[in-house]
């Protein structure tokens, strides 16, 4: 099975405060993007990767990512399904079995979450990995409690989201402009099946400055742990 990965990194990433884009800032000597992509290349089943990326960071992504054997970027849209769209668009030629669209901003992906995932792709069209919730869970309105919520019932979503190839690219297409701000979301709509996998705490999404240094605690730990 040929199985591409889709990284996008097209967002801006505003909530971080930074005025570089989050995938584009430097942990310990290296990218944030190139962190995402390397553990995609590292895997054994992935044959290759697309990045999507800003219309205006051509020269950003080209000093994160010299020197890897990539597929030629694509420019985003203004929503992250647009961009992942395009993603999905530039690869009609090449049309892979397997597509895992997964965020830039995710440079903890371990191979064990992609094999998993790759797994269960034999099995459905869709794979999700989740995470189960730990606090418990309550509805508001304005500043008051309104009910609790079946802690049972819920999971968070991560990526890679991990889809065929084709039926992807249908949803897509189907529901353009619906923005939507996962795939599963839409594989939903289009009536795919989901199937969820376990995810981890680890494959948490750099969103704000917070973020940024539990990451930069993360690489600084494991390097001196060698
Ligand atoms: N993304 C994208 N195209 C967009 C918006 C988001 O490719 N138009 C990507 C981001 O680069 C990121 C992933 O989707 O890797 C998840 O989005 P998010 O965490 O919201 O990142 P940003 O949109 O960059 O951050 P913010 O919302 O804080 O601006
Ligand atoms: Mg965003």
């Amino acid at each position: 099975m040929r199985t591409i990965a889709l990284i996008v990194a097209a967002g801006k990433g505003t909530r971080t405060g930074h005025n570089t884009p989050k995938q584009y800032i430097e942990i310990a000597g290296k990218t944030i993007l190139r962190r995402t992509v390397e553990s995609f290349l590292a895997h054994p089943d992935v044959e290759t990767a697309c990045v999507v990326i800003g219309a205006g960071d051509l020269p950003f992504y080209e000093k994160a990512v010299s020197d890897l054997d990539l597929l030629p970027p694509v420019i985003g849209g203004a929503t992250r399904q647009e961009s992942v769209h395009n993603g999905l668009e530039s690869l009609i030629e090449l049309s892979p079995d397997y597509v895992l669209i997964h965020d830039a901003a995710r440079p903890f992906i371990s191979e064990q979450i992609i094999s998993r995932c790759l797994e269960k792709l034999e099995y459905a069209d869709a794979v999700l990995p989740t995470l189960a919730m730990t606090d418990s869970l309550k509805s508001f309105e304005g500043e008051r409690i309104t009910g609790a919520v079946n802690r049972d019932e819920i999971v968070a979503a991560q990526t890679p989201q991990c889809f065929t190839f084709k039926s992807i690219l249908t949803a897509h297409r189907t529901f353009a402009g619906e923005n939507l701000t996962d795939d599963t979301a839409l594989a939903e709509l289009a009536g795919i099946e989901v199937a969820i996998v376990q995810g981890a705490t680890e494959n948490f999404k750099i969103t704000t400055s917070d973020d940024i240094e539990r990451a930069q605690g993360m690489i600084t730990r494991k390097l001196t742990d060698i």
